[in-house]
């Protein structure tokens, strides 16, 4: 008898899938959630003055409980309007603005971020030049320049360091964000030395972001042949670009993503073991939703790589 099609020799994988331990929102994002869920729970109208963090699924979840992003257009407040200051903080002129709307204001800047902005006023204050390396447009990196925008160099990489002329006799002092990549930070810090021997470096990268790192790159680190690394989380949020730069260094198929939809189905094709990690402004459940995906992904055809 012939068979209507080919039978092709099938071979499975026996997909592994190890989610990294700290997932869900960090201590600085749940705190400013917790914040504006309690006022609006107590009858507040509650504005963020831009996301609350950089995480879509969140502000969506947030704005379905009527706490919605401040319109750049409202001028008039009622008495039970109030507005947050996201957990990247804000600019001094913008603090200003906001406290002559005439509604309450609540400040939910991060105290990671609180620790970096201190940090660099006492360093300010003690006559130096201070190079922030992070990325210009984050709204932390904003907020945190504009303290003073002649003492302070904001520096992506080695491209953007300032010549010794420009800066004089001050002395340096390098400071990273809270959600820098300490890999690229510590490339940076050396090259910046080279030009300003004397510099002093602080690493202002939260604990939260430094453990998230430590733990995935842990998970990885034995090296197993076909490894995929996960991190979920929105494109545009810094810690998880940290994160996946990490899977990118060692050579794994790395994707970020908020929803499963958003990973296409070929990206399991001949992968054997997945590692996922969370970005600090997911909500935990949806990482639970991707991690069962993947477990489900047990039997994905390789034979052929025509998955
Ligand atoms: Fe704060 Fe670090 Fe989260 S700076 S908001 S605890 S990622």
């Amino acid at each position: 008898m012939t068979l209507p099609f080919r039978v092709r020799d099938e071979k499975f994988t026996a997909m592994n899938v190890e989610r990294c331990w700290r997932c869900g929102l960090c201590f600085g994002v749940r705190r400013a959630v917790n914040l504006a869920k309690s006022l609006a729970g107590s009858g507040w109208n509650v504005f963020t003055d831009g996301p609350i963090a950089h995480g879509n699924l969140l502000v969506e979840r947030l704005q379905a409980e009527g706490i919605t992003i401040l319109d750049g257009d409202r001028s008039r407040f009622g008495a039970k309007d109030c507005i947050l200051i996201r957990s990247h903080g804000a600019t001094p002129a913008r603090r200003k603005e906001l406290s002559k709307m005439g509604c309450n204001v609540v400040d939910c800047t991060c105290p990671a971020v609180r620790r970096n902005e201190n940090l660099i006023a006492k360093l300010l204050g003690n006559g130096k030049h201070v190079l922030l390396f992070g990325k210009k447009t984050h709204p932390e990196i904003v907020a945190l320049a504009a303290c003073d925008a002649k003492n302070i160099s904001v520096c992506e990489g080695e491209v953007d360091l300032p010549s010794t002329d420009a800066i004089g006799p001050k002395d340096i002092a390098i400071l990273c964000q809270t959600t820098a990549d300490g890999h690229e930070f510590s490339k940076f810090v050396a090259a910046a030395k080279l030009r300003f021997p004397m510099a002093q470096s602080a690493n202002g990268q939260c604990g939260e972001v430094k453990l998230r790192c430590e733990e995935l790159a842990k998970a990885i680190s034995r090296r197993e042949p076909d490894t995929a690394v996960i991190v979920v989380g929105s494109q545009h949020s810094s810690n998880a670009q940290t994160l996946a730069a990490i899977g990118h260094r060692a050579s794994l198929k790395t994707a970020i993503c908020e929803k499963i939809c958003d990973i296409g189905q070929d990206f399991f094709c001949g992968t054997k073991r997945i590692a996922i990690a969370s970005a600090t402004s997911t909500p935990a459940d949806a990482v639970d939703a991707i991690t069962s995906h993947c477990s489900r992904q047990r039997g994905q055809r390789i034979a052929d790589g025509s998955c």
